[in-house]
């Protein structure tokens, strides 16, 4: 394959980026005439290795690969969040960089939502529950923008991480639905050793917080353990299971939970009982700090 044409706006040892979706299409079409595969990896910045995994899936699958940087505003329904949000380009390019990115996508607002700008999309059903309906506004500002950047890229590949899983199905479903022409690929969570799910949030975890944060992974594997112990086909009420994870997880010090719920994992309906592939799902605060994360309860397939 040839390596593709180099991109104006880099030089040989820093990453190439663009801002200007004209800039982005100019690159891709220039990879596409030379017959390379594309693949994207949308990021809010605050790299860590679940971001790199992303990547790493996207080399291995595609000829080249595109990352985008932007801290979408419609999908914070809080302004102190948006305002929190980690953000240091600069390290994250050189992380991007080292874990061969071809090319990164870091618009500015107004390039992204132009005076005018007057669109929206929802997921509806998918995006009705969990994330959605405790954090109002924020699955249509994800859709929303991941649309606009699978039609700014154009990628035959994009990957998303499991961590946030319903972002996930949301996203297959609305590329689905929109007839667009790519592959949305899940990538499994990435955890610390404790079992922390990496996040950009947990680096504004305080020591304190820091330590108490992976009780939310054992308190969702130990209730997928116990829902599946005897067999999914046992199809055990979580009721009472999901009511012990609550406790251990306030018990730990959590001071409130948005929702622990068990869910089927293609459609996202709320089940009493695993009796299909399901997945737990929390969303709690440690402070002020909001972490979310899932366990699948029937074992995966292949
Ligand atoms: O998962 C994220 O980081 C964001 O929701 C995404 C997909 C980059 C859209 O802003």
């Amino acid at each position: 394959m040839s390596a593709g044409p180099p991109i104006s706006e880099s030089d040989e040892t820093a990453l190439a980026t663009v801002r200007r979706i004209a800039g982005l299409r100019a690159a891709v079409a220039d990879w596409r005439r030379a017959g390379l595969s594309v693949g994207l990896v949308p990021t809010m910045g605050a790299l860590h290795a679940g971001h790199l995994a992303l990547i790493r899936r996207s080399r291995a699958d595609c000829g080249r690969t595109v990352a985008s940087l932007f801290v979408n505003p419609t999908q914070f329904n809080d302004p102190k969040d948006l305002r929190a949000y980690p953000r240091d380009e600069a390290s994250d390019a050189a992380l991007f960089l080292e874990a061969g990115t071809d090319l990164l996508f870091a618009p500015a607002a107004a390039e992204v939502y132009p005076a005018g700008f007057a669109t929206q999309v929802r997921v509806a059903g998918l995006g009705d529950g969990l994330c959605g309906a405790t954090r109002p506004g924020h699955m249509e500002g994800v859709a929303t923008v991941v649309a606009k950047l699978l039609n700014q890229v154009r990628p035959d590949f994009a990957y998303f991480g499991e961590k946030d899983f319903q972002q996930l199905q949301i996203i297959r479903r609305m590329a689905a639905d929109l007839d667009l022409a790519v592959t949305i690929a899940g990538v499994p969570t990435v955890r610390e050793p404790d079992g922390l799910a990496l996040s950009s949030r947990n680096l504004l975890l305080t020591a304190d917080e820091r330590r108490i944060a992976p009780t939310l992974h054992r308190a969702l594997a130990a209730a997928a353990a116990e829902l599946v112990g005897g067999g999914v086909a046992a199809g055990r009420p979580a009721g009472p299971v999901i009511e012990a994870a609550r406790m251990a997880i306030l018990a730990a010090g959590f001071r409130a939970i948005d929702y622990l719920e068990l869910r089927a994992e293609a459609d996202l309906a709320l089940l009493e009982r695993a009796e299909r592939p399901a997945r737990l799902f929390v969303a709690a605060w440690l402070g002020n700090v909001r972490l979310i994360d899932n366990q699948p309860v029937a074992p995966q397939a292949a």
